[in-house]
C-alpha cells in the first residue's frame, strides 16, 4: 500500500506529527513531504492521502489551502481516467 503524508509546518510540531504517524502505521512505502515539495509525481498511484496542517486564523496554513485546492480539481481527472481506462476508483482521503 502506497501511503502519502503531506504536511505544513512553522515550527515543527505538524512535522513530528506527520512522522509519528509514519512510525505508527509501521508499514513500508510511507512517504513523508513537506507541502510545497509535493510534485504531481509524487501523487501518483498512493493508495492513501493523510494531510495535516497547522492552524492559522482558524483554518489550515495558506500552502496546505493551496495544495488541496489543486488536488481536488487534479484528483477527479485522475479518476475519471482510471475508472474509464482501468475501471477502479482511485481513494483520496483527507485528514485535517
Ligand atoms: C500566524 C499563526 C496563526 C495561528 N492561528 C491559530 C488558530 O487560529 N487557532 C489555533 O488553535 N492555533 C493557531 N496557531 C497556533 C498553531 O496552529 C500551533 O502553534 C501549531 O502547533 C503550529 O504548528 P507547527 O509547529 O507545525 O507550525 C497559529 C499560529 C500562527 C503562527
Amino acid at each position: 500500500m502506497k501511503i502519502l503524508i503531506v504536511y505544513d509546518s512553522l515550527f515543527g510540531n505538524t512535522e513530528k506529527i506527520a512522522h509519528a504517524i509514519k512510525e505508527g502505521i509501521g508499514k513500508k512505502g510511507i512517504v513523508v513531504r513537506k507541502v510545497k515539495e509535493v510534485k504531481p509525481e509524487h501523487m501518483k498511484n498512493i493508495d492513501l492521502l493523510i494531510v495535516g496542517s497547522p492552524v492559522h486564523g482558524g483554518r489550515p496554513s495558506q500552502d496546505t489551502k493551496k495544495f488541496l485546492e489543486c488536488i481536488s480539481k487534479a484528483s477527479w481527472k485522475v479518476h475519471m481516467r482510471r475508472h474509464l481506462i482501468q475501471g477502479f476508483r482511485l481513494k483520496v482521503r483527507v485528514h485535517l
